[in-house]
């Protein structure tokens, strides 16, 4: 249970395995459909072997970068996850402390089941937000100036996600998406770590930044939930994160782009970075890897163009890797969901810890002193 017995993010992913009850735990886990996208982001890791230099001297080494103008520990941030209440009470707290500890940006979910305002009050923290566009448009505007109000250095506005993917898990065997079946409702009782520790406190999560919009009789977490789904604003295109982009003072990403060309859009529409990402693996079934696509990606946009990209990063060299290809910096969904479930805010400080010592590592057995020195020349692609 001490996380810092954990010395892999694959040792953390077990012991929330060992806490979580099997409902909560396939929201985390699952991607899409038959799950090839998901497999993909992790295949596409496998793909790249590093190829070190020798006779370097690496006693000093710095694996800080300069992101907007802000030097971070490390090209890492902890990427935006919605309903992370189901893993425990405050979670959108607990990442936040975790993060700001560690000196990593954190991403506050449009689903979050914390309000912005109570995230923005932990102190030293990169407090990003990330915009889910909603019909009616009030309630996206709402977002956005509370979003400024609090103090969010970024917005991220999240494209990939209009339409939710089909999970399967989420349909199979249920009368209604969403409602636990006898199965798990008993499963869930018999897992007292969790819900003594998520439930009892204070009950059902619930969306805390999007509450006051819910009809009356559509409060409760699930039909909530679906509510949000069915007021998704599927005509979202780049006029409205034009219009996004002219409402939005600070800097404003846009994530889920895969092509080169959407990279190239998205920098000509005003936008001060892009992030590649299929959600995941959870919308978009079969879809490309985030990664592979770097390269192509950041020869459209240039050097100077912040390009981040998440999706399957699970240890410090994944980082090293997708620094090499292009990025500027990478997100971790799931790495940092294992910490907060198996251990609160010491197990989002774990994650990253580990993360941040094997990126470290590997560029100590790389022969590349400095993060900021790595390149393409440092993988090789497997054959075959
Ligand atoms: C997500 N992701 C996501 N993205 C987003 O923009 N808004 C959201 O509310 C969510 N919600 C969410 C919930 C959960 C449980 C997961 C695992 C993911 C996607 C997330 O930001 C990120 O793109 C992926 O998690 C990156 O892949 P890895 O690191 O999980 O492999």
């Amino acid at each position: 249970r001490n996380p810092k017995r954990a010395a892999t993010i694959e040792d953390l992913r077990a012991m929330a395995h060992r806490r979580l009850p099997r409902f909560a735990l396939e929201y985390l886990e699952a991607g899409a459909g038959d799950e090839a996208a998901l497999a993909g982001n992790l295949a596409a890791f496998y793909r790249w072997r590093f190829l070190p230099r020798a006779l370097v001297d690496v006693r000093q080494r710095d694996l800080g970068r300069t992101l907007f103008g802000r030097r971070l520990p490390l090209p890492l941030l902890v990427a935006p996850t919605g309903l992370n209440g189901v893993f425990r009470k405050d979670a959108d707290r607990l990442l936040a402390l975790g993060a700001a500890r560690m000196g990593v940006p954190f991403a506050q979910s449009t689903m979050s089941n914390n309000s912005i305002e109570d995230v923005a009050a932990t102190a030293g923290l990169h407090h990003w937000f990330q915009l889910y566009v909603i019909d009616p448009p009030e309630i996206t505007d709402d977002l956005i100036t509370r979003a400024e109000s609090a103090g969010c250095e970024a917005l991220i506005v999240t494209t990939d996600a209009q339409t939710f993917g089909k999970r399967s898990w989420d349909i199979r065997g249920r009368v209604k998406p969403s409602i636990l079946t006898l199965r798990e409702v008993i499963d869930a009782g018999l897992h007292v770590r969790w819900w003594s520790t998520t439930l009892l406190p204070r009950g059902l999560p619930r969306f805390a930044n999007l509450q006051r919009w819910f009809p009356k009789d559509k409060q409760g977490l699930f039909e909530s939930a679906f509510w949000t789904r069915d007021h998704m604003d599927v005509g979202l295109d780049w006029d409205r994160a034009a219009r996004i982009r002219d409402r939005w003072p600070r800097k404003l990403l846009i994530k889920g782009l895969l092509t080169a060309e959407d990279v190239a859009r998205a920098q000509a529409a005003g936008a001060d970075g892009a992030i590649l990402s299929n959600h995941g693996g959870r919308q978009l079934d079969w879809v490309a890897a985030p990664l592979d696509m770097l390269p192509a990606a950041r020869a459209a946009v240039g050097a100077g163009f912040p390009l981040l990209v998440d999706g399957g990063v699970r240890s410090g060299g994944d980082i090293v890797k997708a620094i090499a290809l292009g990025a500027d910096a990478v997100l971790v969904g799931r790495a940092p969901l294992y910490g907060v479930a198996s251990a609160g805010e010491a197990g989002v400080i774990r994650a990253i810890e580990i993360l941040r010592d094997e990126a470290d590592l590997t560029l100590a057995l790389l022969g590349c002193a400095r993060i900021d020195a790595l390149d393409r020349r440092f993988l090789v692609e497997e054959p075959g």
